[in-house]
């Protein structure tokens, strides 16, 4: 949560600033602000809530004019969003930008007001300028290094020195940063979308390491003042892939890129019905020791792990537990060095997933990442990393990479399949086959958009939506729940079909709406029953099933079909999609601001 990005170059660094911090708004949007280096002094704008009120007072009001600066937008932690909480933050000769918690900023704080400090702001990163700026003497580096050692938490800080013109510093710490080498000038910046109109060149700064960025040099050390050696690494898509392209959203973007992001997901890994996943440190002899899996997620990604559950018990018989990252990390979890542990992000810098992964490492239990964001500090510190390769998703609702997790987990379920035996090669043959054929089948479904449109237009006033489905069609309820209430503010609940006698059924009355997914044929007149019995009780009814299902008409009022499958497993994948538009079309009908939905960041690097 929260962007940061700084530039230092030849190009006046405000229109500069403000693109990178347009591209970065999906990590937080409650104030924006930059700092720019003006010969002998370093100006600060900055304004409560979305860019347009910064572009806006940048219009109307001082307007800074240099080549150095660095820029912050938002997503508040410590403080209400306000002009005086928004960042950057000054003290003395110290100016910073900060992504992050400060877990112990109260002591921090109070050590400091008895050296005399003052106040300003409600924020842990305020702090982080006020201790800086104490521990500075002449020396950044001895600065910079003696104040990481005594902050707790996590950061990602852009620093400027007034005394040191035209030199942004960098650090980080359980936060991402990168820094971009480009032509004309270079740059930090929380992810690569930020910079990529201007390189495609970074570089990712590791813990405890310092960045010196200037014009034309970058320099890297540690807290001893050594040089480190880094890798240049050059991102593999363009500036496209981080722009609308003609769509109104992101999201609906994201959501037609999903046919291309299962292809690229799949066409390294399956060839003419062979499987080889190519993962590192993973032998076929490592894969058949593990006696139990944990899948450890959040959001989106933990109700791909939910799918990846069935699939993996299903193909290869295998216990499998899903565990929401933030109750994993504190619950002492049962695990053993028999077990794997596949920790699902597509971030890859989720606070709680990456503290997970940590927490498995140190019982010496085996980790494997399923990530999108190359190069992020789950994919590096696993030990072993798939990628799905599905390019970066901007839209703060996850569409495609909760599809490209689940590519995934088909695949991983094969491969143990095979391992464990409990596949032939024939029905390896047939499923690898199959889900080369699910990017057309997904291009098939996205071309029912009238219908969905119209499904959305007759529910999108309802108050209360309910989800319904059993066995995967339940995870596809409870992800499609999550999608709807996201990003169109309607509540909404997803229920395993069976459950709603126990409890749920008393909130159905009179044109309630209930979506039910009914995809799976040996549950299909279960569900159906389910279907009925709140029908009875006056219910609305949208059924979503595949176009082989009969249909009574007394059991649904609107109806959405997806294409069939031979193997069953594999509908999720088409179920979900429709689903993904109902949400987004629906937010859309009521003017809601779909790719930056309140209160929401993209990437959550908090706890
Ligand atoms: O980057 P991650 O996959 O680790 O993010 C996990 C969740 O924060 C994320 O999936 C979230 O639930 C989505 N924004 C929902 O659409």
């Amino acid at each position: 949560m929260c962007g940061i990005v700084g530039y230092v170059g030849k190009s006046d660094c405000v229109d500069l600033l403000l693109d990178s911090l347009r591209r970065l708004e999906y990590r937080g949007y409650d104030s924006a602000g930059m700092a720019v280096f003006e010969s002998d002094t370093i100006s600060i704008v900055k304004k409560r809530g979305r860019l347009n009120n910064l572009i806006k007072s940048l219009n109307e009001g001082y307007r800074p004019c240099g080549h150095c600066g660095i820029g912050h937008t938002r997503w508040a932690t410590h403080g209400e969003p306000s002009d005086i909480n928004s960042h950057p933050h000054n003290s003395g000769n110290v100016t910073i930008v900060h992504n992050g918690i400060i877990e112990n900023y109260l002591q921090i704080k109070k050590y400091l007001k008895n050296k005399g400090y003052r106040f300003e702001t409600e924020t842990d990163s305020e702090t982080v300028a006020k201790l800086l700026d104490y521990n500075y003497k002449d020396n950044p580096i001895d600065a910079i290094a003696k104040t990481a050692k005594q902050l707790e938490g996590s950061y990602a800080l852009g620093i400027l020195f007034l005394d040191r013109p035209n030199e942004i510093y960098a650090i980080r710490k359980n936060s991402p940063l990168i820094v971009g080498k480009g032509k004309d000038g270079n740059f930090i910046a929380s992810d690569v979308p930020a910079i990529i109109k201007h390189t495609r060149e970074y570089i990712l700064l590791d813990q405890n390491e310092i960045a010196i960025v200037k014009d034309n040099s970058i320099k890297f050390i540690d807290f001893y003042g050594k040089n480190i050696e880094k890798e240049i690494l050059t991102a593999n898509w363009n500036v496209e892939s981080a722009e609308k392209n003609g769509f109104p959203h992101f999201m609906i973007k994201e959501i037609n890129e999903q046919p291309e992001a299962i292809r690229r997901c799949i066409s390294p890994r399956i060839k003419q019905g062979n499987l080889d996943l190519g993962l590192s440190n993973l032998s076929d002899e490592k894969f058949s020791s593990f006696e139990k899996i944990h899948i450890v997620a959040c959001g989106t990604a933990m109700h791909a792990g939910m799918v990846g559950k069935y699939v993996i018990e299903k193909l290869a018989r295998i216990p499998v537990d899903v565990d929401i990252a933030s109750e994993f990390r504190y619950k002492n979890p049962i695990i053993s060095t028999k077990d794997l542990v596949i920790i699902i992000s597509q971030s890859g810098e989720t606070a709680d997933s990456l503290a997970a992964l940590r927490l498995a490492k140190e019982r010496s239990v085996f980790t494997l990442a399923i990530v999108n964001v190359v190069g992020s500090s789950i994919a590096r510190e696993a030990d072993s990393v798939f990628y799905t390769w599905a390019g970066p998703e901007i839209s703060v609702a996850s569409t495609k990479a909760y599809t490209v997790q689940i590519t995934s987990l088909y695949m991983l379920a094969i491969k143990l399949g095979e391992i464990s035996k409990t596949l032939s090669n024939d029905e390896i043959c047939e499923l690898c086959n199959e889900i080369q054929d699910i990017p057309n089948k997904i291009k098939y479904i996205l071309k029912n958009d009238d219908n969905i449109l119209q499904c959305a237009k007759t529910l999108q006033n309802s108050h209360d939506i309910f989800f319904i489905g059993r066995g995967v069609d339940y995870c596809i309820s409870l992800e499609s729940s999550l999608k709807l209430k996201e990003i169109s503010y309607i509540h909404s609940e997803a229920y395993a079909a069976g459950e709603l006698k126990h409890g749920t059924i008393s909130l159905i009355e009179n044109n309630t709406p209930v979506i039910a997914i009914a995809t799976q044929t040996d549950l299909y007149a279960k569900t159906i029953s389910n279907v009925k019995e709140v029908k009875s009780r006056g219910a609305n009814v949208l059924l979503l099933c595949t176009d082989k299902s009969e249909v009574d008409s007394n059991a649904s009022d609107l109806v959405i079909r997806i294409p069939n499958a031979n193997n069953e497993i594999l509908l999720p994948l088409y179920s979900i999609v429709p689903l993904q538009m109902f949400a987004y079309h629906t937010a859309v009908l009521k003017g809601c601001d779909v790719d930056k939905p309140r209160n929401l960041a993209k990437s959550v690097t908090v706890e």
